[in-house]
């Protein structure tokens, strides 16, 4: 380790970066890094939050770093790491920065230089690999209120072209795409559908729609990424309301006839869809299931749900990482 904890970095916060704790400024990274040129990184976006007593938490950090191991192995991308090392070095590097109130980390493991003697190319054998983490403060940033969206025409890569459900940098061009549609048509955000014309996910969420009392959102094989906060508020549906999700193929035109339209993600958490390509969404205003999702998900990510025994919670202030 280059630093002691109590030290402060040369400039601005700590990164984790190969290895050690230093400071942003000296992380150095060149126009020749494989994952600037090929998007051949793979990432994740972890919150932690601030709970009642002062004690922060971070939220499924274990689930997040094994998902990201799973989409590193898909680039071949090397992660000396278990998940549960990267959580505790996730919890050294918010207490480092002093970010013990809400917070979101910002995992990064991406190809950096042909090793010598590999010829120029685009490959994945032959190239050293990287893991970079920062982290930032960050609250809510959507209107609790409710969005607004279109459904974009640009579809959401297939599996069986580049796998949504790795969460590689590239990749993310499509999403910009979309994004960079709706928001100049006048929308908050964009919702895909596939190669097939159903309803995939958001541009960095997953969707769920109410009809008549029934909650559906896309199934695994509708090329999406399988959300952490999608699977939590499954769970949370199952335990509060005594619904059981149905996942399976989502039409587009049950988007526009649905009761509830809500969005799923760690950076946008709970978001409610209020309107769909100009049409109010129900009656155009938050619905009680959103909201029920919304509550419930709100005590679970703060330490709040006396029920919490599913161990999604790991506090921020533990014992400290010694590498
Ligand atoms: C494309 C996409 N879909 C869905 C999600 C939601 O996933 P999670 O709930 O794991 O953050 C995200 C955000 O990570 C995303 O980028």
């Amino acid at each position: 380790m280059s630093a002691g904890r109590t030290a402060a970095p040369a400039a601005g916060r700590w990164v984790f970066h190969d290895g050690d704790f230093v400071a942003a400024a000296d992380v150095r990274l060149g126009p020749d890094l494989q994952a600037l040129q090929y998007g051949t990184g793979v990432f994740e976006g972890i919150r932690s939050y601030a709970g009642d007593s002062g004690e922060a938490h971070l939220f499924r950090a274990h689930d997040h770093f094994t998902r990201m191991i799973g989409s590193a192995r898909l680039l071949r991308i090397a992660i000396e790491y278990s998940a549960a090392e990267l959580v505790d070095i996730a919890a050294e590097l918010l207490r480092r920065n002093g970010h013990t109130g809400d917070a979101y980390l910002r995992p990064l493991a991406y190809k950096t230089a042909l090793e010598p003697g590999v010829p120029f190319g685009v490959r994945l054998r032959g190239v050293s690999c990287a893991l970079t983490i920062v982290s930032l403060p960050m609250g809510s940033y959507l209107p609790k209120g409710g969005i607004s969206c279109g459904i974009s025409s640009w579809r959401r890569i297939p599996d069986s072209s580049l796998p949504a459900r790795a969460k590689i940098t590239g990749a993310y061009a499509n999403n910009a795409l979309a994004t960079d549609e709706a928001t100049a048509a006048g929308y908050d955000d964009a919702i895909f559908l596939n190669q097939a014309g159903h309803v995939a996910e958001a541009s960095t969420a997953n969707v769920f729609v109410v009809r008549a009392g029934r909650v559906v959102t896309p199934a695994q094989d509708a090329d999406i990424l399988e959300g952490i906060t999608r699977d939590s508020v499954i769970s949370l549906l199952r335990r509060e309301a005594a619904i059981e999700v149905e996942r399976r193929t989502v039409l587009r035109s049950e988007l526009y006839t649905a009761d509830e339209i809500f969005l799923t993600g760690t950076g946008c958490e709970i978001v409610p869809v209020t309107a769909l390509d100009g049409r109010p969404v129900g009656s155009g205003v938050p619905g009680p299931l959103t909201r029920t999702v919304m509550d419930a998900y709100d005590r679970s990510v703060r330490g709040r749900d006396p029920h919490d025994e599913q161990d999604w919670l790991t506090p921020v202030h533990a014992t400290p990482v010694l590498l």
